[in-house]
């Protein structure tokens, strides 16, 4: 099939390369230049495990192409999907400027039937918004169908996400669409789940709603255990083993991040607030978020007393591992937090060091974890990247001025850290 993905981030990149390398001609568009540029060149601009082979490949292939340009797009494809950001305003509501903008031109271009995807994050009703803002430009009154896709990739899995789904779900208001979106997506052999297109798009906030209540609950239940002397790690197992619950989702830390689960609880929140609902369960997931990273802020207060002229080593700036992604990233807040009780800096990430320099200044990057450890006065882990949990911790030890470290993932085992000798706090667990 003829397909053109507009807005090549991390979504919109990822469906392109994984469509093409199922057999479709795929052609990606991004209003920015200089990303366009450096993927006709095989390079990538942001980092997801496995992506740069693929996208070579098919490039080579000729199944894969990149352009500025909407109207090429839309011209060569019959099925176009909107993968562009949707970013936070203040109150929580969705900005959906990228979304009309994109929606205006592809109308423009439009000279016969095509299929519009809502691959993006976008409010219920915005399927309504798009088919009337088609209507109000398609100056050839060409036949189209708009049809909801909501995505469920994680960044760091998204190749394994997208080409093996636990479903795919389409939200239409034609047979005829319904049929061609059944057919591009019959190689998945994921089962698929077709509805109306306000259901589908409320299937994408209320799943991204719940893990993340299901995080905010392990971390609620956490405080109990870390104030009467239980282990979270095991209530988790414990709870995980019952198939209702399961274990996935329930590890207790600094709190969620990422471009996604704060974006879409809030939105979603703002959805229930303007339809007259009130989600207060939402807000209580969204209060206890924030006060995790203030929970580990305490813990470092707690072991350091004055954080004034102190160095803080921190492990890990990305939101989660495998990528390279910083926004709404834990560490952020952390790390301002603690430059502005006066604590200096030293952090290290394996792979989001270049896009964080950019977001955070003042901070002095090291090489790897021992560069960070050596005269600091505290180690911090913010994210639970494999290298950190394979660290040699004597050595560790050797280079911290004082051998605490304050984990904000779980990462260790707190009897072998206490027998090396180290004060280590962690959450949840004594
Ligand atoms: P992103 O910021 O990485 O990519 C969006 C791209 O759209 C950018 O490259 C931007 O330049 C481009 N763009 C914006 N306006 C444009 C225009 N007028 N014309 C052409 N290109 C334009 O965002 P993302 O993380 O890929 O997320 C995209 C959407 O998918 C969001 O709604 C998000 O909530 C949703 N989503 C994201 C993930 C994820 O893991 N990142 C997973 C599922 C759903
Ligand atoms: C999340 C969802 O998992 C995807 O299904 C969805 O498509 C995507 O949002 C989206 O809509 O953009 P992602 O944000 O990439 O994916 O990453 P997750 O693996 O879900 O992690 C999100 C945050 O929760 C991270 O900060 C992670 O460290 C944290 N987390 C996750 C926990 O603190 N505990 C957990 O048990 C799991």
């Amino acid at each position: 099939m003829r397909i053109c993905v507009i807005g090549t981030g991390y979504v919109g990149l990822v469906t392109g390369t994984c469509l093409a390398d199922l057999g479709n001609q795929v052609i990606c568009v991004d209003n920015n230049q200089e990303k366009i540029n450096m993927l006709k060149k095989g390079k990538m601009p942001i980092y997801e495990p496995g992506l740069a082979e693929l996208v070579v490949k098919n490039t080579k292939e000729k199944r894969l192409e990149f352009t500025t340009k909407i109207k090429e797009g839309v011209e060569q494809s019959q099925i176009i999907f909107i993968s562009v950001n949707t970013p936070p305003k203040e109150d929580g509501e969705a900005d959906l400027s990228f979304v009309e903008t994109v929606t205006a031109e592809i109308a423009v271009h439009m000279r016969e039937y095509k299929i519009i995807v809502e691959k993006s994050t976008v409010p219920v009703e915005t399927g309504e918004k798009i088919m009337q803002t088609i209507k109000l430009y398609n100056t050839h009154k060409t036949g189209f169908d708009v049809v909801s896709n909501p995505e469920f990739l994680r960044e760091g899995s998204a190749i394994k996400d997208t080409m093996h789904p636990d479903r795919i779900v389409l939200g239409v208001s034609s047979k005829r669409a319904e049929k061609i979106m059944r057919e591009l997506y019959r190689p998945l052999k994921a089962p698929i789940i077709v509805t109306d297109i306000k259901s589908s798009e409320i299937i994408k906030h209320a799943s991204n709603s719940f893990l993340a209540m299901k995080i905010s609950f392990a971390n609620a239940v956490a405080n109990i255990c870390d104030r009467v002397g239980a282990d979270v790690e095991k209530v988790a197992e414990g709870m995980g083993y019952d198939k209702r619950i399961g274990r996935e989702f329930l590890n207790a830390g600094v709190g969620f991040g990422g471009s996604c689960f704060p974006k879409d609880l809030a939105a979603f929140i703002y959805i229930a607030k303007k339809s007259g609902y009130d989600f207060e369960l939402l807000r209580a997931v969204q209060k206890i978020n924030e006060q995790q990273k203030k929970l580990l802020l305490q813990k470092i207060e707690e072991s350091l007393w004055v954080l004034k002229n102190k160095t803080i080593g921190v492990l890990g700036l990305a939101f989660k591992p495998e990528t390279d992604d910083l926004r709404f990233a834990p560490a952020i807040d952390i790390i301002k937090s603690l430059q502005a009780e006066g604590a200096k800096i030293k952090a290290y990430d394996p792979i989001a060091m270049s896009k964080a320099r950019k977001v955070l200044p003042g901070v002095k990057y090291g090489q790897n974890a021992y560069e960070v450890a050596k005269g600091s006065d505290l180690l911090v882990i913010v994210t639970d990247w494999n290298e950190f949990k394979e660290l040699d911790l004597g050595r560790i030890k050797k280079l911290l001025k004082t051998p605490i470290i304050v984990d904000g993932r779980n990462i260790y085992d707190p009897a072998k850290m206490k027998k090396l000798g180290f004060i280590y706090k962690s959450i949840g667990r004594k």
